[in-house]
């Protein structure tokens, strides 16, 4: 199977994030030809147009490591029906300087882990209109919507319940072979 790097935003700022222990799970249970490195959010300062011009090198870094994956995965909570405002102020960024985009063409998939029932679903279809207007090819299905119990994934990333084990790992085997589909048509700029 072909190898892609897949760069990973946690929407939570949040030590004992839920959503940081799906990621961890999603990392250990994807297939060996996909390698994950975490693209930090955390130090950018709230997004103006007035930095256009001279991006600090805090952003330049960031938009760096989105330009070094092949494929972007979001991993996010809800947050009053919609994503975190840290990672739309992270988003705002990546898609900026004008005719700079980040997210033009690369491949990306959207997943998150909520304690209530409908496990971040709406926060997910906020994500999704954002990233269409980014015109960033998305894995349409599955879908994942999780319902995050207690102790479902420990702190290691172990899944404790076979079910959701199998559906992750499966995921991770659809989001590989979308990229491949994705960059099979539309390979990344040098
Ligand atoms: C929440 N939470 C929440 N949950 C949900 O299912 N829908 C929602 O709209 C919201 N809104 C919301 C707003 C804010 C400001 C907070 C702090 C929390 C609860 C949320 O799902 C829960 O705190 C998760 O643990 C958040 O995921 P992380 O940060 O632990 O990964």
């Amino acid at each position: 199977m072909t190898k892609y790097k897949v760069g990973y935003l946690i929407g939570s700022l949040a030590t004992g994030s839920i959503n940081r222990k799906l990621a961890r799970a999603l990392t250990l249970l994807a297939p060996e030809s996909l390698s994950f490195t975490e693209i930090v959010f955390k130090d950018l300062p709230l997004y103006s147009y007035d930095y256009d011009p001279d991006f600090p090198p805090v952003a330049r870094k960031f938009k760096d490591a989105i330009k070094a994956a092949d494929a972007v995965l979001f991993v996010t909570p809800e947050y009053n029906r919609s994503i975190p405002g840290g990672l739309k102020n992270a988003i705002d960024w990546a898609s900026r300087p004008y005719g700079t985009n980040s997210f033009t063409h690369k491949p990306s998939a959207v997943i998150g882990a909520s304690p209530g029932a409908i496990g971040t679903a709406v926060a997910q279809q906020s994500l999704r209109s954002v990233l269409s207007f980014c015109n960033s090819p998305q894995m349409n299905a599955p879908e994942a919507y999780i319902h995050f119990t207690p102790g479902l994934i420990t702190d290691a990333g172990e899944v404790t319940v076979e079910s959701t084990e199998q559906f992750l790992r499966q995921y991770m085997v659809e989001f590989h072979a979308f990229i491949a589909r994705v960059l099979s048509v539309l390979p990344p700029e040098a």
